[in-house]
């Protein structure tokens, strides 16, 4: 695998604190967060056939070439997963993984317009306030579901929306995203549902700026009115952009290793947090897909510091994660003080 830019390297102690540290997480999706193995177990399980003949050779297609070869083994992966007892098994494995990171809080996406005819809704609906109630009693993890409209399935988009709907009384869905291809699909196609979802009260976030560039950014922050925005790194690319984000300290949900992954972000340079941080952009940590980029959450923290972000910087960037959540005051004060606990405990080591 190419190596990935790295300019300064960590102490011992850097790498434990980044390790131990309270974190948030605001930008991950659970069918990509599902390991290899565990898609191959669910294909095996649900008899569906995989272009590959073992895992081994199942794994070697995570080498992607480009936004668009990565989708379609996104797709592949979410086929496997097909019934109630699928999702609880993904969850368990998820937890478990993000508990190791010391992952708190975390805001999943879910690819609803791929999953709304595989079973029925209020089934779906009930394993994952279940998922939310294990990630609690097991793990005290808090946990919330933002479910996502493919953006080359327009057609699904109100379909999504009723879901989300349904599952908000259940207190397990909180918002509505917009994921899959930008090209060709841009945002002003669902201006529409975006209205209804943010009249309704729910929270809106998008993609945008990952692999197409500026224009994307602005159609999500003028057309869809996006709360946040995920990725949006492509903002570099325009100074009055750069401007308005940092007027508007509106968050980017920054994934790192997932742009170098998909060359949203080439190899061998620097990524682009370090621009976006020093021109006062809000940003946030966030490991997207992480098992098919070969990352997790500590991992990109990691990988910042050894591009020379301080320990400083990077729990600043943990602290704004919290803080641009969807979490209510009183929650985020709660958090709050075990992120100051930590913190006043490493100041005095
Ligand atoms: N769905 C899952 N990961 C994604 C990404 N990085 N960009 C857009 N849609 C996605
Ligand atoms: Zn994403």
């Amino acid at each position: 695998m190419t190596k990935i830019y790295e300019n300064t390297p960590i102490s011992p102690e850097l790498s434990k604190r980044l390790w131990e540290m309270p974190k948030a997480e605001i930008h991950v999706h659970l069918e990509g967060a599902t390991d290899a193995a565990t898609v191959w177990e669910l294909a095996q399980r649900n008899k569906v056939t995989l272009p590959a003949a073992t895992l081994e050779e199942w794994l070697s297609m995570y080498a992607f070439r480009d936004f668009d070869h990565f989708l379609d083994i996104y797709l592949l992966a979410t086929q496997c997963m097909q019934t109630a007892d699928d999702f609880a098994f993904m969850f368990e494995r998820f937890l478990a993984e993000q508990a190791r990171h010391n992952v708190r809080y975390c805001e999943v996406f879910l690819s609803a317009s791929f999953m709304l005819d595989n079973f029925p809704q209020e089934e779906v609906i009930t394993v994952f306030a279940e998922g939310i109630k294990h990630a609690k009693e097991k793990y005290d993890i808090g946990m919330r579901f933002i479910p996502d409209i493919a953006r080359h399935i327009p057609e699904s988009r109100y379909r999504v929306l009723d879901f989300i709907l349904k599952g908000r009384e259940a207190g397990v869905f909180i918002g509505l995203g917009l994921g899959g291809p930008e090209v060709g699909f841009p945002p002003g196609l669902f201006m529409d549902v975006y209205e209804e979802a943010r009249r309704q009260g729910l929270h809106v976030v998008a993609h945008a700026g990952e692999v197409v560039g500026p224009e994307s950014v602005w159609g999500a922050l003028t057309e869809l009115k996006s709360e946040r925005i995920g990725h949006g790194v492509r903002a570099v690319d325009d100074p009055k952009l750069l401007e308005y984000l940092a007027e508007t300290q509106i968050p980017l949900e920054v994934c790192p290793h997932s742009n170098y992954r998909l060359k949203v972000t080439p190899f061998n340079e620097p990524h682009q947090i370090r621009k976006l941080v020093d021109a006062g952009v809000y940003c946030t940590v966030n490991s997207d897909d992480p098992p098919m980029f070969s990352t997790d959450l500590t991992s990109e923290y990691l990988l910042l510091a050894k591009q020379g972000f301080s320990w400083d910087e990077l729990w600043q960037l943990n602290g704004n994660t919290l803080e641009a959540s969807f979490l209510s005051d009183e929650e985020k004060a709660t958090y709050r003080t075990e992120w100051d606990a930590f913190d006043m405990n490493e100041a005095e080591k």
